[in-house]
């Protein structure tokens, strides 16, 4: 499994999965949520109300209609509070599930957006940690997924990310 950090809209990349960053309700949202909703049209959020909803640190797919992605990855992380409420956990189980999902439906190449850094408030630094090392530890379970890509939204965090890879050797 290879590993990279880009800086890029997410809704741009040609890989067969995007991850969205969502809320439980999986009926949409501002942030990384709202663009893809955007950039995939309303069909999207038509499969989406089918789902009914998806708990904290799960992950559940749907088509990417006109994304250029083949499907999107929904999962909801945690809301930060202080770090002593099992955030860390409910992250690392995003990275952990959303691949397992992946790996079920034969996606082989997958991005990620920076998941509960946004609004959810997960300070970034310990969220590319928990993110780096939750795909590396994955990496040698699921040989089908042959690239994981961290899609990062600014510069500073495509540098938190580069920094990080590099921590692990990659
Ligand atoms: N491409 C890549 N990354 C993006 C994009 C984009 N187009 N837009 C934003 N980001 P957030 P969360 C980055 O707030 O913290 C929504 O309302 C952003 O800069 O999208 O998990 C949902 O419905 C940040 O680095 O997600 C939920 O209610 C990262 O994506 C809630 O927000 C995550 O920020 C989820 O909050």
């Amino acid at each position: 499994m290879r590993l990279r950090a880009v800086h890029a809209d997410i809704t741009t990349l040609a890989v067969d999965a995007i991850v969205n960053a969502a809320n439980s309700s999986l009926l949409g949202g501002g942030g990384v949520d709202g663009a893809i909703h955007r950039a995939a049209g309303p069909q999207l959020l038509e499969e989406c109300r089918l789902l009914r909803g998806c708990q904290t640190g799960e992950a559940k797919l749907t088509k990417g209609y006109r994304l250029p992605a083949r499907f999107v990855i929904h999962t909801v992380g945690p809301i930060w509070q202080d770090g002593a409420h099992g955030e860390l956990e409910l992250l690392a189980s995003c990275y952990r599930r959303s691949i397992e999902v992946a790996a079920a439906n034969g996606i082989v190449t997958l991005a990620f957006p920076s998941i509960s850094t946004g609004v959810f408030g997960y300070p970034v630094e310990p969220a590319a940690k928990v993110a780096v090392t939750a795909v590396r530890s994955a990496a040698d379970e699921f040989p089908g997924i042959q690239e994981v890509v961290f899609c990062c939204f600014s510069a500073t965090d495509l540098a938190t990310y580069t920094r990080r890879l590099a921590e692990i050797g990659n």
